[in-house]
């Protein structure tokens, strides 16, 4: 690949090496430019073939797709450091930065670019992530290009900006509020008489099925709850309890508090 044909991973920590990691399976790792400061802690990537550097105007210069993988609080800076080099007519940016708009962006570039945001989850370690992904009016045509590139790494879902933060509620928090259930089954397994670790395998491998069910089968969740709810049986009687207690309306204030804070938080 020659000029603008690399693609450049700017900030190489948890996410950026996760989707590196991700990427080779389809390009490939000489093509991949990863960028830190850090520079010895991407030495395992070397090793595996990509390119790595702390030069991020060199990354850019070199790349087509440029992904966007520092703090938040970065994204000024990091724009700033390569807008010189940075060219409307052959980069495309995406960026994964929790809560920074297409428009900041824009003002940051200092340009009109294609900029595509996209927002994944931790499973994105794993290719399991839920990534949703929006882009500006110039952005279009190279939004399947870029879903097929997150495909790799999961589930993808184009949406509107104005559900982003709604999609990282969803999504990104959505991991922890799932894995709390499992937390809270397992502890309930050992009460019942379980080591922990037992308790936990059952619990993982159980969400992980049920998911499956619905993912696989297209099927509603309520469908397959009637399947394993006996009258008078005691799934039922679980399940009931549980809604007494609030099990629902639990779940739905924690997503729509996380989402308030998200609005307070963010512009
Ligand atoms: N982790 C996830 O699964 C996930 C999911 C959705 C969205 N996100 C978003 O993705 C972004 C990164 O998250 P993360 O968890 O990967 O954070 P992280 O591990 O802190 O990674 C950020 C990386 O950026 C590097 N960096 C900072 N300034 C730089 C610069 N000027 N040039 C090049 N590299 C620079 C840092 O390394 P050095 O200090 O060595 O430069 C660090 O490794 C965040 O904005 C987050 O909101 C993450």
């Amino acid at each position: 690949m020659g000029e603008h044909k690399k693609i450049a991973i700017l900030g190489g920590g948890n996410l950026g090496e996760a989707l590196a990691k991700g990427f080779a399976s389809f390009i490939d790792p000489s093509d991949i430019i990863v960028t830190r400061r850090h520079l010895s802690r991407l030495e395992h990537l070397k090793e595996k073939g990509f390119v790595i550097t702390s030069d991020n105007l060199e990354a850019v210069s070199k790349s087509r797709y440029i992904f966007l993988c520092v703090q938040p609080k970065q994204v000024a800076g990091l724009l700033n450091e390569i807008g010189s080099v940075l060219d409307v007519d052959n980069h495309v940016l995406v960026s994964t930065i929790t809560g920074v708009s297409l428009d900041a962006i824009n003002e940051y570039a200092h340009g009109d670019f294609a900029i595509i945001r996209a927002m994944p989850n931790t499973a994105v370690a794993i290719s399991e992530s839920m990534t949703c992904i929006c882009g500006n009016k110039l952005a279009e045509s190279h939004i399947p290009k870029v879903e097929e590139m997150f495909r790799a790494l999961g589930e993808t879902l184009i949406i509107e900006e104005r559900l982003m933060k709604a999609a990282t509620v969803l999504a990104a928090s959505g991991i922890a509020f799932f894995l709390r259930y499992i937390r809270a089954a397992t502890q309930g397994g050992i009460e019942l008489g379980f080591e922990a670790e037992e308790a936990q395998k059952i619990a993982m491998q159980t969400a992980r099925g049920a998911a499956s069910l619905l993912v696989e089968g297209s099927a509603h969740p309520e469908r397959e709850i009637d399947k394993v709810t006996t009258p008078q049986g005691c799934t039922i009687a679980g399940l009931n309890e549980m809604e007494h207690q609030g099990l629902s309306s639990a779940l739905i204030k924690g997503i729509v508090a996380s989402f308030e804070k998200i609005n307070r938080i963010t512009e």
